[in-house]
């Protein structure tokens, strides 16, 4: 039995909180990316909500998160935030609205916080410390992502893991010390080797949020599809499945159309019904007017 964690004062996470959890507890974060999943995530007093560029994949059924368009990822995060009272709520900004585009960074920054995120996730990139000074500056919070950056994954090798040589690690400790300096308020560490992420997480104050990055981070993230068992198209081995959505909506979907075709399916008091005076009534006007009517045949 699993006990459903309900608290009487719903009170929004807050980044300040969210900061402080550093040492103190982890911090639990799942992707979204509509009204009534997010509504069900809210309730469960999950601590953020990521309206997730993954949705490029899970929603939208396309390979590469870097294809999502602008209107595509706000017009998620304006679904998502109307169901929240509480979860903090961080938009990934997708490829086009910042590493194609660095200069309008902050234009688009601004139309994500104006959809009712909180904050947003800034992947790793080339000129990510610029973008990043800018939209901090500027006072949008800003949750970095380091190691396997699906954004510009076919940079990196594809989807591999990140950090598994000397190099490679150090250059995932160097971003960190970047991002660490310009005031991320998080950073969500990818596919990474466990060894890595402790060390990065021992080493600074910022939370980390790992997804494939073992059990030593501030906090864990998962893709909400891959936790309930929706999206089977590929599955990390990073990912645990804690329910099977898939099976369940073939099952529901199958007893629906059998119910449909036995008849069975809707019942009575499934159905309206007109009163019996009102009824009788009609078929008399309708009688009445049956002379004058083109259509004879539904008044016959
Ligand atoms: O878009 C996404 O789902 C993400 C998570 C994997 C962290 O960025």
């Amino acid at each position: 039995m699993i006990a459903i964690k309900t608290e009487s004062k719903m009170n929004k996470v807050t980044i300040e909180e969210i900061k402080a959890k550093k040492g103190k507890g982890k911090i639990t974060m799942l992707t979204c990316y509509d009204y009534s999943f997010a509504k069900a995530l809210d309730e469960s007093c999950v601590d953020i909500i990521l309206v997730g560029d993954s949705l490029a994949n899970v929603v939208l059924g396309l390979k590469e998160t870097n294809k999502v368009s602008i209107t595509e990822m706000l017009n998620h995060t304006k679904a998502v935030a109307k169901a929240i009272t509480r979860s903090l709520v961080v938009a990934d900004m997708p490829y086009i609205s910042y590493q194609k585009n660095p200069k309008k960074c902050l234009y688009y920054a601004e139309k994500f916080i104006k959809a009712g995120a909180d904050a947003v996730k800034i992947e790793w990139f080339d000129s990510c410390p610029e973008v990043i000074a800018k939209l901090i500056k500027n006072k949008i919070p800003v949750m970095a992502h380091v190691g396997l950056t699906p954004q510009t994954a076919h940079l990196l090798g594809g989807f591999k893991v990140q950090g598994k040589d000397k190099e490679s690690a150090k250059r995932i400790i160097r971003q960190i010390k970047i991002l660490c300096s310009l005031g991320v308020f998080a950073i969500v560490l990818e596919c990474i080797p466990y060894q890595l992420s402790r060390y990065i997480t021992q080493s600074i104050d910022v939370p980390t949020i790992g997804i494939g990055a073992g059990k030593f981070c501030t906090g864990q993230v998962l893709v909400l599809y891959d936790v309930l068992g929706l999206y089977k198209r590929i599955t990390p081995k990073f990912v645990r499945a804690y329910a099977d959505f898939s099976l369940q909506t073939k099952k529901a979907a199958t007893k629906f159309m059998e119910d449909v075709k036995s008849g069975q399916f809707p019942a009575a008091q499934e159905s309206f019904s007109i009163n019996k005076k009102e009824w009788k009534k009609m078929f008399a006007e309708l009688k009445q007017s049956k002379d004058k009517s083109k259509n004879k045949r539904l008044f016959a």
